[in-house]
This record gives structure tokens, sequence and C-alpha cells, in this order.
């Protein structure tokens, strides 16, 4: 079993392919991918390590799988764990929600002891709110990816990313950079 797991929702595929993104750059013997409609508590419980990624749908709403698991999530205790997020949203689309379900999921597993790791700065982004914005720093509480409006940055902000995520995780490897 890898190091590190990554837990993915995706409606639409864009999260999911952005999981595999992560996992070339960090290698299949680091990195391991889950889709959380198919995951368990025991699943978490694996991994002292985790990446959790999530888009927001439907004006502020959670991602349907990470949806019905969140009773579940709830139950989870993360002291212990060092978790980075990653969530995807449209900031012109939904300027008002962008990449809300993010920090929902932040929310929780803060109140659940998770040490938090990967958070993003804010430049660069057009947005008027978003739940996942931590305004006195500006930065978001974890890496915020459009693929609507913003695709040709991704490729780089994974790059620079799972670079200071391996650092924050206390891992001896370097990432590799892809020009995806
Ligand atoms: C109907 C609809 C509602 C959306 N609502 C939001 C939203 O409230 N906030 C946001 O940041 N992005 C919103 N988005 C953008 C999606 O989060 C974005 O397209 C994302 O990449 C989808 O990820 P997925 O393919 O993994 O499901 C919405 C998109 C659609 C089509």
């Amino acid at each position: 079993m890898a190091e590190i797991g990554l837990f993915f929702g995706s409606d639409e595929g864009n999260t999911e392919s952005v999981a595999h993104r992560i996992q070339e750059r960090f290698g299949e013997d680091v990195l391991d991918v889950k889709d959380i409609a198919d995951a368990t508590q025991m699943d978490f419980a694996q991994y002292d390590r985790l990446i959790l990624g999530i888009p927001t749908w439907d004006f502020g709403q959670i991602q349907s799988d990470w949806e019905e698991f969140w009773d579940d999530l709830n139950e989870i205790d993360f002291s212990g764990k060092t978790v980075a997020l990653y969530g995807l949203g449209d900031q012109f689309g939904y300027g008002d929600f962008f990449l809300d379900a993010m920090g929902m999921l932040h929310e929780v597993i803060v109140q659940n002891g998770a040490n938090i790791v990967g958070r993003w700065s804010a430049e660069g982004y057009e947005f008027d709110a978003s739940k996942a914005y931590m305004e006195n720093e500006n930065v978001f509480v974890g890496l915020a990816i459009d693929e609507d409006q913003q695709s040709e940055l991704t490729a780089s902000r994974l790059n620079t990313w799972c670079k200071q995520i391996a650092k924050e995780f206390g891992i001896p490897i370097e990432p590799e950079e892809i020009d995806d």
C-alpha cells in the first residue's frame, strides 16, 4: 500500500482526471487513488497522509458521492492525520459559490482533528465569495483548480502544489514536473 491515499468525488470527470494527474506526479508506488463512491471509513484508516478532492455543484453544494459519504466522514477521527485538499469550481460561472464544497469539507476534517497542509494563494483568481477562502491570509484552504475558465494553468499549478505538499507531508521525494 502506498504512503498517500487520494480520495476524490466527481460528477463529470474533472476532479477524477486531476486525481490521476496528481498520481502521475507522485508515482503509483507513492500514491493510491480511490473514488469516494466506493470508499469506506476503513479505507481512510489505512493512511496517515491524505489528499481529498471535491468539486462544487449546484450553487455551493457538495458533490453527490461526497454527500452520500458525509455522515461516515463526520465519524472519522482525523487526529494524527495530515490532509491536503483540492477543489474544482468555476470562478466566473459561480463566483458567489466558488469552491464552497472544499470549504465545507475542510470544516469537517478540521473539527475532527486533521492537520491541514497544501493551502494555496488566491492570487490570480477572480470571485466574489467562497467558503474555501481565508481572507486574512488571502489563501484557499487547498489547491484551487478551475478547468472551466483556467485549464491552461492547471498543469503548472499541479506541479507547484505537488512539490509543496511533498515537503509538507515530510516525504523525501520530488514529484515529477509534467506539462499535461
Ligand atoms: C450546474 C452546475 C453547477 C455548478 N455549481 C458550481 C458552484 O456552485 N461553485 C463552483 O465553484 N463551481 C460550480 N460548478 C462548476 C463545477 O464545479 C466544475 O465544472 C467542476 O470542474 C466539475 O467537476 P467534476 O467534473 O469532477 O464533477 C458548477 C457546474 C455546473 C454545470
